[in-house]
């Protein structure tokens, strides 16, 4: 269930969202789609982002997907994997898991060069605090999420991680698009309101590197519906996707038209 309380009607909805056969079938002409899921910040939803993302094109628009996993510190993803197929579950997409020290490591510039042509989408998701990823993240992904809580808790480095990417955006030759939104969401509280509303005020006569953080519209945040906690060891529903395939789809709508106009 997405954020009823901005519930667009069904003709309003259809202006937000790309229609799901054209957003499958761009991808797959397309390909090397790179989304990138961060904030230099940890517990914020990222790898749960990246997850139900995956399973939701992998799933739903039947693409071949992968996660870049480089979170060195819990490396979640590529751990969740490993609990699903001890459980018998198929796994819809790939991890790649990209270690930042030891023999292995190589930058994620270098990982993603290596990935070039051999997936429609490539999703990573970045661990907690390392800038140096997150820039090469930048210079690369089309499309970077920034998911949080809607709590001072939550969103208090979104503006320092607004300004890094602002910033590493320039390396970017194919251009980002950069999105703030909410998961974890009660929506019978008016806690994403209030939270959007603190993180908008401009505090540019203070400090004039302030970024204004870029919400997707607030329909499409997530919600903290329980199959999120429980999908460490229960494979997430078809239903249970929606309202992130919603989001992307929402996310990509520009994008889609910036490209095909191109
Ligand atoms: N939409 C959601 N609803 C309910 N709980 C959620 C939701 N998204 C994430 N969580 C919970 O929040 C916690 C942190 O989520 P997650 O591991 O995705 O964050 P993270 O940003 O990847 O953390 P880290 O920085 O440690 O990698 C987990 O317990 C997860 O189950
Ligand atoms: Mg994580």
């Amino acid at each position: 269930m997405s954020n009823w309380r901005h519930k667009p009607d069904e003709k309003g909805l259809r202006r937000l969202v790309a229609p799901t056969k054209s957003v499958a079938k761009w991808l797959k002409t397309r390909k090397d789609f790179v989304i990138g899921v961060g904030v230099l910040k940890g517990g914020t939803g990222k790898s749960t982002t990246a997850l139900y993302l995956a399973l939701y094109f992998a799933l739903v628009l039947n693409l071949d997907v992968v996660i870049v996993d480089t979170d060195d510190n819990s490396q979640s993803i590529s751990r969740w994997v490993l609990q699903h197929e001890a459980l018998g579950h198929t796994i819809p997409f790939k991890v790649i898991v990209h270690p930042r020290t030891g023999a292995d490591a190589i930058s994620l510039k270098k990982r993603l060069k290596s990935l070039e042509g051999k997936h429609d989408v490539v999703i990573v998701d970045l661990g907690g605090g390392d800038k140096e990823t997150f820039i090469d993240l930048c210079a690369r992904a089309r499309l970077l999420l920034m998911p949080s809580a809607p709590s001072g808790w939550e969103t208090d480095r979104i503006q320092a991680t607004l300004q890094t990417a602002a910033s590493a955006a320039v390396l970017n030759t194919e251009g980002i698009a950069v999105y703030n939104f909410f998961t974890k969401c009660d929506f019978g509280t008016t806690l994403a309101e209030e939270e959007r509303e603190a993180m908008a005020v401009d505090l540019s006569d203070e400090d004039e590197d302030f970024v204004p953080p870029p919400f997707l519209h607030p329909y499409f945040d997530v919600s903290k519906a329980p199959h999120h906690v429980r999908s460490w060891t229960v494979m997430p529903k078809r239903s249970d996707l929606d309202e992130w395939g919603l989001l992307v789809r929402h996310a990509m709508l520009g994008i889609i038209e910036e490209e095909e106009a191109a």
